[in-house]
């Protein structure tokens, strides 16, 4: 309804921090990287000058080597562990050493289709080719897209990292204190044995001053994530089309979403019938399901045996789809990635519904996703079982992919 479109223009004017905006007051009190991208998108429905800038403040970050940092440390803020000082990055502004899930060129591309005029898009281009080009030289090595920590998926502590978790030691990060458990309820956030190994992969990384070819090689975690492939396999197409729009070469990004595709057989876990997160030390599989496989039709890959077993996922529960499988033994409702639905997740699942002709799907998971928003508010996730709203309150992307999904 109307009402609920002003709510969302509030919640995004209200987390505008002057350039940027935070996913939400309190708990996230930064810039996030996807979480800002979606954020643009949102302003783009009413203030399209203010989605421009969203993203040349997200760009503003960028390091010399092409990555795009997951958190910008524009102002400093006591409210968050690990700030700036534990990173320790050394640039300006500070940042975080890791990135997080490249959408930015997806939804650089809507918000230009809705303003093609604007020139604003050609200055970010070269900034998001070297940004791809970094996920291909230091994420895509090994073929599929990889992570070197929990956090830069986005998925924090889902199943799919629980081999990979199993093997860093989280004993010896010394003392720290988590500032997220005092903002909501820590039922719902990730377990202490799980921060302390977040910790000690990021220690890894800052005392080897964010050298990337040293944390892809001996880093405490490196999984390969079909999310992550999936999103780059349409970023990267993406980036190609934008690259025609402005009469640029597409070449190269159109390259390396092909080596990703061909990468694809490495992650297809045939015992779980879908695509699957594989610890890349080990070589062992998640033998998980989550809903990153469901990103699957974003990057235009259809299968009938995923299929089947997606949409049995699905079914399972009344409300979205479920971040991790219902009837896995892993499944925890309310807790982080291991069970909620996400509404930004499901926007980019619905976008491959219809890119792939998916309307009753696409429908379906739209009219879930709103049911949860209409009825529990803006929040960050939800129970898909009851419902229950759960994380942070007023949160920029839920806002922004209501506005988005809308027009
Ligand atoms: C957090 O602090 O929980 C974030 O997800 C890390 O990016």
């Amino acid at each position: 309804t109307s009402d609920l479109d002003a709510t969302a223009r509030d919640i995004l004017r209200a987390n505008d921090r002057g350039g940027y905006t935070i996913p939400t007051a309190g708990l996230y009190p930064y810039q996030w990287n996807w979480d800002s991208a979606f954020a643009a998108w949102g302003f783009s429905t009413f203030d399209i000058d203010r989605a421009w800038t969203e993203l040349e403040t997200l760009f503003s970050g960028q390091w010399s080597n092409g990555m795009v940092p997951h958190i910008l440390f524009h102002k400093p803020d006591p409210g968050y562990f690990p700030g700036p000082e534990v990173w320790q990055s050394g640039t300006t502004p500070p940042t975080s050493g890791i990135s997080q899930p490249p959408v930015a060129a997806i939804l650089a591309r809507l918000i230009h289709q809705r303003d093609p005029e604007n020139s604003r898009l050609a200055a970010l281009y070269p900034k998001l080719l070297a940004w791809h080009r970094w996920w291909r030289e230091h994420r895509c090595t090994h073929g599929p897209a990889a992570v070197t920590h929990p956090w830069e998926s986005g998925r924090d502590n889902c199943p799919e990292w629980d081999p990979g978790m199993a093997n860093v030691d989280g004993s010896n990060v010394g003392p720290y204190t988590r500032r997220d458990t005092g903002h909501v309820d820590p039922s719902m956030r990730p377990k202490k044995e799980d921060y302390d190994r977040y910790v000690a992969i990021l220690q890894f990384g800052r005392d080897h001053g964010w050298d990337q070819k040293e944390i892809v090689a001996n880093g405490p975690f490196l999984m390969a994530d079909p999310a992550m492939t999936f999103i780059l396999i349409r970023a990267h197409r993406d980036l190609a089309e934008i690259a025609r729009t402005l009469g640029e070469d597409p070449s190269e990004p159109e390259s390396w979403a092909r080596d990703l595709e061909a990468a694809l057989p490495e992650i297809w876990n045939a015992d779980l019938h879908c695509y699957d997160a594989r610890d890349l030390r080990t070589g062992t599989f998640a033998n998980t399901l989550g809903s990153g496989a469901f990103l699957a039709w974003l990057a235009g890959i259809e299968n009938g045996e995923m299929e089947r077993r997606l949409m049995a996922c699905w079914d399972a529960v009344p409300y979205g789809i479920p971040s991790s499988d219902p009837k896995g033994p892993a499944f925890d409702p309310r807790r982080y990635w291991r069970g909620p639905t996400w509404p930004v997740v499901n926007a980019l699942i619905a976008m491959g519904f219809r890119d792939a002709g998916r309307t009753a799907e696409e429908r379906r998971l739209r009219g879930e996703t709103a049911a949860l928003i209409t009825k529990g508010g803006f929040y960050e996730y939800f129970d898909p079982t009851d419902g229950t709203p759960c994380g942070g309150d007023t949160f920029t992307w839920t806002a922004a992919i209501w506005l988005g999904w809308a027009s």
